[in-house]
């Protein structure tokens, strides 16, 4: 099963490029850069991370993306997670990217989206890889920024697909963000929101209600709520699930206890996903690995799976069909 999952055309529509920065290099930008960390070695920055809840992990999220400062730090970035996405199978990936995070240290937005888009056309050009860019608002911080950094990205927007939310969740209901995903749909930007990974079904409700997004990321605890879970399934509204950090932030207790087969037999569209690979242990392969392990799934649930992600993907008609003709012919 692992070399048919590998072989998998998989896509991945959940993750934070910030949250692929690994240890190796976190260092080697910082020697770059003049960055001092607070690690003196890799095994240091790794044996950090052992989490108890979303903000334990943001907290050195944010510290560790101090590094990136240039273009070429976030194409390298971007360049590194590419090779070893690709190396796992996936064909098409959607990373969002915390602006907010970048400009509070000084870095403008074109360093950002132009190093990252220089990595993306590099992707397609040598690795038959797909992508699309999600510029997300941190919602621990005030709507009128983010509304400023709209303003701001305004210049760029044909190089963005869609704006998300995500940061600490508790305390921040998409309602905060309604006038800036309003002024983001007239822009004509495609919506998606993390909601229901630590906050409760009703954050799920209100990004479907007053954010108007396509997608929610993760929405694990849907199932507290099964009105909820009727509109979700009704809609077939896609979920970014991703297995391996909702064990790592404790948002269940191990990969026994996920939800995921619940929400399968609930008649819910899920998609697998990696979030922040270089913190939680493991890529897109080691995702589906994981739900093998835990769940048995068989080729038709995993086909099932990777279709999802794929007709749910920003992607271009004739990539999407060749794509899900790859899935079903695999
Ligand atoms: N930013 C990066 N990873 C995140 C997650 N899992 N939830 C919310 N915000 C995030
Ligand atoms: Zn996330």
């Amino acid at each position: 099963m692992h070399d048919w999952l590998k072989g998998l055309p998989k896509a991945e529509l959940h993750l934070h490029i910030e949250g692929t920065l690994e240890p190796e290099l976190m260092f080697e930008l910082a020697a770059r850069n003049k960055v001092s960390l607070p690690y003196a070695s890799v095994d240091e920055v790794r044996a950090a991370y052992d989490f108890h809840d979303l903000q334990s992990f943001l907290d050195l999220y944010y510290q560790g993306m101090a590094v990136l400062r240039t273009a070429d730090d976030f194409h390298d970035l971007a360049m590194a997670y590419f090779r070893r996405a690709h190396a796992d199978g996936v064909v098409h990936v959607e990373l969002m990217f915390d602006p907010q995070a970048h400009l509070a240290r000084g870095v403008g937005l074109a360093p950002q989206i132009e190093g990252l888009r220089r990595a993306m056309r590099a992707a397609a050009r040598e690795l038959d890889l797909s992508s699309a860019l999600i510029l997300s608002f941190v919602r621990d911080r005030p709507a009128d920024e983010a509304m400023q950094v709209l303003e701001q990205a305004n210049s760029y927007l044909e190089l963005v697909d869609a704006v998300g939310l995500d940061s600490a969740e508790q305390g921040h209901p998409p309602d905060k963000f309604v006038e800036v995903f309003a002024r983001a749909g007239d822009l004509g930007l495609a919506r998606v929101a993390h909601a229901g990974e630590e906050g409760p079904p009703e954050y799920i409700h209100q990004a479907l209600d007053t954010l108007d997004v396509c997608r929610i990321d993760h929405g694990v605890r849907c199932l507290e709520d099964p009105a909820l879970v009727a509109r979700l399934r009704d809609a077939r509204m896609p979920l970014t699930v991703c297995p391996l950090s909702n064990t790592r932030l404790k948002v269940v207790e191990t990969m026994d206890a996920h939800p995921l087969p619940a929400m399968l037999d609930a008649g819910l569209t899920l998609t697998l996903n990696s979030d922040d690979p270089a913190y939680f242990g493991g890529g897109m392969l080691d995702n589906f690995l994981a739900c093998h392990a835990a769940f048995d799934w068989d080729r038709a649930t995993f086909r099932t799976l990777a279709r999802n992600a794929v007709e749910a993907a920003f992607i271009e008609e004739p990539r999407r069909e060749a794509l899900l003709a790859r899935i079903d012919a695999h």
